[in-house]
């Protein structure tokens, strides 16, 4: 008899059909992320569990996944998974690292760009018909060419992003918080500049542009708050393609509103999908739904690593790549 799999979303049809051809696989096939009560309901039976950062697998899912062995998490971030929860009931938990390093690197560019020279509020004003031609002094952004990139988390894809600032004349400045790696088995094809290291405090105080590169835990909840913000240039730009509770969304609308910085580009959120309201009011941010890693490629090459660390423990063997323990 094939072993049960719960498969929280779907996944390209092809690597869909390597799992099939293994596994009886439950899918929730819906665009909406599964309900908690059927995640509770339909874990129950399973030997793997794949799933994504939208759905929240704590404590009580594990309880009532007493047949699980793996929970392979499609995302690279894992706070949605309760870790010690399953290490404790010998549940192996995995994430896809790397694969989606050099997507989320490129896109932090993209939203760099955006808001420093300010490609969105153009967007917005053109297709309202407000533009009035050409001025020398019109939506004037601030250029890259020797600015300070302020990186707060050098592992994989802060490096990434790091490895990228040369093209832009940029100088790098970098801190790690404790217990974050620096540049975990990078994989970035792109030689990586010397960094400068200092305090989150001062990167904060000099860089142009900040950008996050943390994963969250309870010690980067709300590291950049209304203290961090105001002690950044108020011409600098913040940019946060990590996860969204590392800001104080209400703290950085704030900011943004009064000017204390100068804008800001955001890939994720406090609470997916819901934004701040007051962020939508504000010209100096940027906004983009959660695309750190939305390419085919790497989201095809996520959903296969998940699929692989679910085969490799469902055959008795390691999983690929677990997370660290806490
Ligand atoms: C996306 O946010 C991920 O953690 O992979």
């Amino acid at each position: 008899m094939k072993p049960a799999v719960l498969l929280t979303r779907r996944i390209p049809s092809l690597v869909l059909s390597r799992l099939r051809a293994a596994c009886e696989v439950d899918l929730h096939a819906e665009d909406e992320a599964i309900p908690s009560a059927d995640l509770r309901a339909r874990v129950a039976g399973k030997q793997a569990l794949l799933c994504l950062l939208t759905d929240r697998v704590d404590r009580d899912v594990i309880a009532a996944g007493a047949d699980l062995k793996i929970i392979a998490n499609i995302a690279v971030g894992y706070d949605n998974v309760d870790v010690a929860a399953a290490l404790e009931r010998g549940i192996a938990v995995t994430n896809t690292p790397d694969v989606l390093t050099e997507a989320t690197a490129e896109l932090t560019w993209a939203l760099i760009l955006a808001a420093t020279r300010r490609i969105p509020e153009g967007d917005r004003l053109l297709r309202r018909g407000a533009w009035k031609g050409w001025a020398l002094d019109f939506m004037l952004g601030m250029e890259l060419r020797g600015k300070q990139l302020g990186i707060v988390g050098l592992g994989r894809i802060g490096s990434a992003v790091a490895s990228r600032a040369a093209a832009f004349g940029m100088t790098v400045a970098a801190c790690t918080l404790e217990g974050q790696a620096t540049r975990a088995g990078s994989s970035s094809p792109l030689p990586m500049p010397t960094a400068h290291m200092m305090p989150l405090d001062r990167l904060l105080s000099t860089s142009d542009v900040v950008t996050l590169h943390l994963p969250l835990t309870p010690a980067t909840r709300h590291l950049i708050d209304r203290a961090a913000l105001m002690r950044m240039k108020r011409t600098a730009f913040l940019v946060n393609t990590a996860r969204g509770p590392v800001v104080d969304e209400a703290a950085l609308a704030w900011a943004l509103s009064e000017r204390l910085i100068a804008g800001a580009a955001l890939d994720v959120y406090e609470n997916e999908p819901r934004v701040h309201p007051a962020l939508f009011d504000l010209d100096n941010v940027v906004l983009a739904p959660h695309l750190g890693s939305a390419t085919s490629e790497t989201r095809t090459a996520m959903a296969a690593l998940a699929v692989d660390n679910v085969l490799a423990v469902l055959q008795g063997a390691p999983p690929l790549t677990p997370v660290p323990g806490r």
